[in-house]
C-alpha cells in the first residue's frame, strides 16, 4: 500500500482520529489549496488528510481549488484518496443514511478548472507530463481499491451499496425536479456537487481515487418532503461520526 490522503466532504473537516505529526501549506502552480494538509497516522498508517472545503467551510464546491489540492497530494506523494463526498440519493435502494462505493461518474459541471493538461506551458507538470493530454477515464474510480473498500463494509458487517452512478452537479444550490429526472434518466443513482473535477484530476496524475459517497436527502422531487437544509445537516452530522470511527480499520485493511 502506497501513501494514502482522505478528502473530508462536508461534515468532515476535522478528524479526531488523526494523530497529527505536521500541517503542511505550500503554494502550487495553481494557487492555494484548500487548508492545511494534515500529515499523520491512523490505525498506525501513514495518512494525509485535507478538508475539501477548508476550515469553517469556507469553499462551496464550485469555488474549491481542486487542482491545486490534487497537485500538492501528488507532490507528497500521494498514491491514493479515499475521497467522502454527501449526495442526494435518486434511486430507491439509495436512501438517506445509505453509504454507496459508486463506480461511474457523469459530470455536469461548467466553469471549472477541470484539467492539468490544458496546454498552459508555464503550469506545465514537468517531465512526463505533456502539456496536452487525453487521459482515459473510463473507469473513473479506481477498480481494485473499491473492490477492497466493499470487501471491508462487509465483513466489518456494514450495509453497503457497492456500486452506482454519480451525477455531478455545478450547485451551490440543489436541482430542479425536472434536473433531477433528466439526470435519472442519464441514469444517475446519486447527485452530488464534489466528485468532478476531482476524480478526473485524480486520473490525470495518475492517483487511485474512490468515493465514499453518504446519501443525506432525496433528491428533489423523489420525495413528496420538501427538502429541509437543518434535517440534511443533521443527517450529515450523523453519519460523518459514524464513518469516521470506521477509518483506522479500513486504512488497515487496505
Ligand atoms: N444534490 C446535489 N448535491 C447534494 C445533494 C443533492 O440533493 N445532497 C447532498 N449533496
Amino acid at each position: 500500500m502506497g501513501l494514502t490522503a482522505i478528502i473530508g466532504g462536508s461534515g468532515f473537516d476535522t478528524f479526531e482520529e488523526l494523530t497529527v505529526k505536521d500541517a503542511i501549506f505550500q503554494d502550487t502552480p495553481y494557487g492555494s489549496h484548500s487548508g492545511p494538509i494534515l500529515q499523520g497516522s491512523v490505525g498506525g498508517n501513514d495518512c494525509l488528510f485535507l478538508p475539501r472545503h477548508g476550515a469553517g467551510h469556507r469553499f462551496p464546491p464550485h469555488k474549491v481549488n481542486y487542482r491545486a489540492n490534487i497537485w500538492l497530494l501528488k507532490e507528497l506523494g500521494v498514491t491514493q484518496i479515499i475521497a467522502f463526498n454527501v449526495v442526494g440519493g435518486i434511486t430507491p435502494t439509495m436512501s438517506p443514511d445509505t453509504i454507496v462505493i459508486p463506480e461511474q461518474i457523469i459530470d455536469y459541471t461548467s466553469d471549472r478548472e477541470h484539467t492539468f493538461f490544458d496546454g498552459n506551458q508555464e503550469q506545465s507538470l514537468g517531465e512526463g507530463y505533456p502539456n496536452v493530454q487525453h487521459v482515459d477515464f473510463t473507469t473513473p474510480f479506481a477498480k481494485e481499491l473499491r473492490e477492497k473498500m466493499i470487501r471491508f463494509f462487509y465483513q466489518s458487517g456494514i450495509d453497503v451499496v457497492g456500486h452506482g452512478v454519480y451525477g455531478c452537479t455545478q450547485g451551490p444550490r440543489l436541482e430542479t425536479a425536472a434536473e433531477i429526472e433528466r439526470i435519472k434518466r442519464d441514469g444517475c443513482d446519486l447527485v452530488g456537487m464534489t466528485a468532478m473535477p476531482e476524480a478526473g484530476l485524480a486520473k490525470e496524475l495518475d492517483i487511485d481515487y474512490v468515493s465514499i459517497a453518504i446519501v443525506v436527502n432525496w433528491a428533489a422531487g423523489i420525495s413528496e418532503k420538501p427538502l429541509s437544509m437543518l434535517e440534511i445537516m443533521n443527517t450529515v452530522i450523523k453519519n460523518m461520526g459514524n464513518i469516521k470511527s470506521l477509518l483506522p480499520n479500513l486504512l488497515r485493511f487496505l
